[in-house]
Formats: C-alpha cells, sequence, structure tokens
C-alpha cells in the first residue's frame, strides 16, 4: 500500500531497532528506511540480521545489522555505541525486541517469567539507558536543537487479561509504565519524545503464527472492532507518524487497538 507520509519525512535521520529485523519491527525498519531514514537494527540472529540487511539494501536504504541480545546490558551499550560510531548520530530508538511463549501460569517457571521480563522490560530500558546521551538534546552527534524520538513496542493483552500470557502481560505492562515515565523525565528534561505503541493483533507476524492458531483467529474476526486483523503496515505508519515532525507534540501512549 502506497504510504500517506511524504517521502521525507525521515530524511537524514538515524533509527536503531531493536527486533528489528522480522516481523513487526521489520516493517517500521522498511517504511522508516522508504522515508528517508538511515537503519540500524538489532538482534541475536546473524541469518535473520543478514537477510533483513540485504532487503533494506535492495531498496535502496542505507542499513546495517548488530548481534547482540536486549538481555546484556553490555550488548545494549556496544551496540548503541556501534551505531554512533557508523552513522555519526542516533535520532530514533525503537523497542521492538520480545519474547513470547503459550504457558499456563502453573506450568511456567519463575526463570521463565524472568525471561520474557528481562528481554522485553529490562531490554527496553537498557536501550533507552544506553541511547539517552544520543538523543537527548545537545547531545553527542546532534546537530538540531532538539532532542530524538523513543518508540516502544507493548501490546494489548494487559488492558484486561490473556490466557497463558501471565508473563507476556507482566512484561508489556512494565514496557507501558516505563513510556510513561521516560516520556515525563526525559521530556521535561532532555526534550525527547517517548512514545509507545500498542498493537492489537496483528496478522502475518511471529507473535499470531505461534500464539493464536487460525481457526481461533477467523473465529476471533467477529469481536474485532473493524472485523479484520491489523496489518504490519498499520503500525508502521503510527510510527512513522509519531517519528515524523507532524509527532511533534505527541507524548506517552499511543495505541492503535483496543481488544475488548
Ligand atoms: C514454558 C518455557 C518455554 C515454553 C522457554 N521457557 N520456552 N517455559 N513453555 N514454551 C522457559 C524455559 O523453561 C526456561 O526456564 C526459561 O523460559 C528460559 O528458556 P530458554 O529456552 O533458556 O531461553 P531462550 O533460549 O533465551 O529463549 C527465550 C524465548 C525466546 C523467550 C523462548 O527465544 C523467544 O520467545 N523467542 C521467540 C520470539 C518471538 O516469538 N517473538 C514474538 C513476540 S510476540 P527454566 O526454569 O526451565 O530455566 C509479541 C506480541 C505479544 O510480543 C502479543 C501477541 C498477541
Amino acid at each position: 500500500m502506497d504510504s500517506p507520509f511524504k517521502k521525507d519525512a525521515l530524511k537524514g535521520k538515524v533509527a536503531l531497532l531493536t527486533g528489528g529485523g522480522s516481523g513487526i519491527g521489520f516493517e517500521i525498519s522498511t517504511q522508516f528506511g522508504k522515508h528517508g531514514a538511515s537503519i540500524a537494527i538489532m538482534g541475536r540472529r546473524k541469518q535473520a540480521l543478514d537477510d533483513a540487511v540485504s532487503v533494506l539494501t535492495s531498496f535502496g536504504i542505507p542499513a546495517v545489522g548488530f548481534e547482540g541480545d536486549v538481555r546484556k546490558p553490555e550488548d545494549a551499550k556496544r551496540v548503541v555505541e556501534s551505531t554512533y560510531q557508523h552513522y555519526g548520530r542516533i535520532d530514533i530508538l525503537v523497542n521492538a525486541a520480545a519474547g513470547n511463549f503459550l504457558v499456563s501460569a502453573e506450568d511456567l517457571s519463575s526463570n521463565g517469567f524472568r525471561t520474557v521480563l528481562d528481554i522485553d522490560s529490562v531490554g527496553t530500558f537498557s536501550m533507552c539507558r544506553e541511547a539517552l546521551r544520543y538523543l537527548k538534546k545537545g547531545g553527542l552527534g546532534r546537530t538540531s536543537h532538539s532532542g530524538g524520538i523513543i518508540l516502544n513496542i507493548s501490546a494489548t493483552l494487559h488492558y484486561t487479561a490473556a490466557w497463558y500470557q501471565i508473563h507476556v502481560s507482566a512484561a508489556k505492562a512494565a514496557i507501558d509504565a516505563t513510556t510513561r515515565n521516560l516520556a515525563l523525565e526525559w521530556g521535561t528534561d532532555y526534550d525527547i519524545r517517548v512514545n509507545g505503541i500498542a498493537p492489537g493483533p496483528i496478522g502475518d507476524t511471529p507473535g499470531m503464527s505461534k500464539l493464536v492458531p487460525e481457526d481461533i483467529t477467523s473465529k476471533a474476526k467477529d469481536y474485532m472492532p473493524l472485523y479484520k486483523l491489523g496489518e504490519k503496515w498499520d503500525i508502521a505508519m503510527a510510527a512513522v507518524y509519531l517519528a515524523s515532525d507532524a509527532g511533534g507534540y505527541i507524548v506517552q501512549m499511543f495505541s492503535s487497538q483496543h481488544e475488548t
């Protein structure tokens, strides 16, 4: 689908995306690139990173991949520094990396619960923390008089309750809380706009294919506000809007669709 935004909406910007090599993260990488941004993606799997970078490059998008696990603070620091060394600036950080599996609360070990919180919540915070000195107004590599942008991707599971997703619901709730608190502190102190996108069910993603069998998906559509799943493109367009100057007065929380 054609973008409703101008092709140069993100011209000259450098975006670092965790989980930017697959699913929703990759679509955001692609659309940011198609709107003029240079892209760095962080992920655990080298082959997936290489494949994603090749696709972006084939569209003429400047792109680089850095291997790393957001659970490791030293990886977060190294990848943020490598992005700065590669492009000379960082304007946008997108935290899209996430872990997930279906398990009943009864069968979930404390380590399993902790693993998903480590990836989603602690990982998001670590990346934000490491990126601060590049994103803040007057920070390293900043040429404009404003601060940069952080987008944290969560979900809508935790607005109510979701079967076999206690760990993920807790992790996404922590991301939303982190988003609001950083929006307050870093918006005030450093002119960084911190926003979250909370996608409802989005088709053709690792999360949906792993978590929701097709027969449930088709029945569930009857209860969705628009009688259909969202597309990765829908989320990427929200991300382009929030990262662009058009989103200049938006802070805190943007939700694409609430589950009921
Ligand atoms: C029960 C499990 C489990 C499972 C792992 N664990 N998988 N417990 N059922 N299926 C437990 C393990 O037993 C272990 O605890 C602990 O978790 C760590 O497991 P590891 O295998 O050592 O961890 P690791 O190899 O690092 O893998 C972590 C991972 C991750 C979370 C499984 O690799 C992963 O999920 N990758 C897939 C990414 C993904 O699908 N992303 C899409 C996100 S979708 P013990 O106690 O045994 O040591 C999304 C949208 C949400 O975010 C909304 C959807 C609608």
